[in-house]
């Protein structure tokens, strides 16, 4: 397959906005007419789906590997299935969410170099060109959350100690690979966060 298309993705725990600064960059890229569209995964194929609701709202205990297994063969799915096909034409492709997510949330409980092995061994191999890290600390995430008033999902019922090594993981990836894994403070207000989204987003579409 020759890529002509882009793979974006934005990361961050709970309530740090991603949902908020995606519409916002997707409503740029569409004034100026960048084609572009947004998957979240797990979820966007079929196979996605099941495996999101069993993930999320489980009926009884999972383990750490099966829950990683579950979400790499989601993850395997929308490459195979969406991912490669889209990426040949040229666009931007949006995630909420990606590979660092499974890193960050299952490397809690698991070594990262095993999470990563086990996608290169799966052969879950594209990487995200560009990625958004929204960083928030874990009170902001609570405050957010409360605002939205939903029920809770398994992530969200997560103590703090959980978000804070979600946390920690996110910094790792961060120092390791700083090129592609931009970090942004967003606790500030909406606006401010897209400013910085756009600053870099604008360097970066020179070469697109
Ligand atoms: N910069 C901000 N300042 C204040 N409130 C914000 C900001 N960004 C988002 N919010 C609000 O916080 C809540 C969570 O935002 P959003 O749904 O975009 O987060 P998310 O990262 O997609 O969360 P999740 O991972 O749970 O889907 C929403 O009610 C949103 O309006
Ligand atoms: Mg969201």
């Amino acid at each position: 397959m020759i890529k002509k298309g882009l793979l974006v993705s934005f990361e961050g725990i709970e309530g740090s906005g991603k949902g908020t600064q995606i519409n916002l960059l997707t409503a740029v890229l569409k004034e100026n007419k960048i084609p572009c569209q947004v998957i979240r995964e797990p979820g966007t194929t079929s196979l996605g789906k099941q495996i999101r609701e069993i993930l999320l709202h489980r009926q009884s205990h999972i383990c750490i590997m099966s829950e990683l297994l579950l979400f790499l063969a989601a993850r395997k799915q929308l490459i195979e299935e969406k991912l490669v096909p889209e990426l040949s034409h040229r666009q931007v492709i949006i995630l909420d969410r990606y590979t660092d997510s499974t890193l960050a949330y299952q490397g809690t409980a698991l070594p990262l170099e095993l999470i990563e092995s086990l996608h290169e061994k799966a052969e879950i191999r594209l990487k995200a060109d560009l990625t958004f890290y929204l960083k928030i600390d874990y009170q902001l995430s609570l405050k957010r959350q409360k605002q939205r008033n939903e029920k809770q999902d398994f992530f969200e019922q997560k103590k703090q100690d959980y978000f804070n090594a979600v946390l920690n993981n996110y910094q790792k990836i961060a120092d390791r690979e700083p090129e592609r894994f931009k970090v942004i403070e967003a606790d500030q207000d909406l606006t401010s966060v897209h400013q910085q989204v756009l600053k870099i987003w604008q360097k970066y579409e020179k070469n697109f």
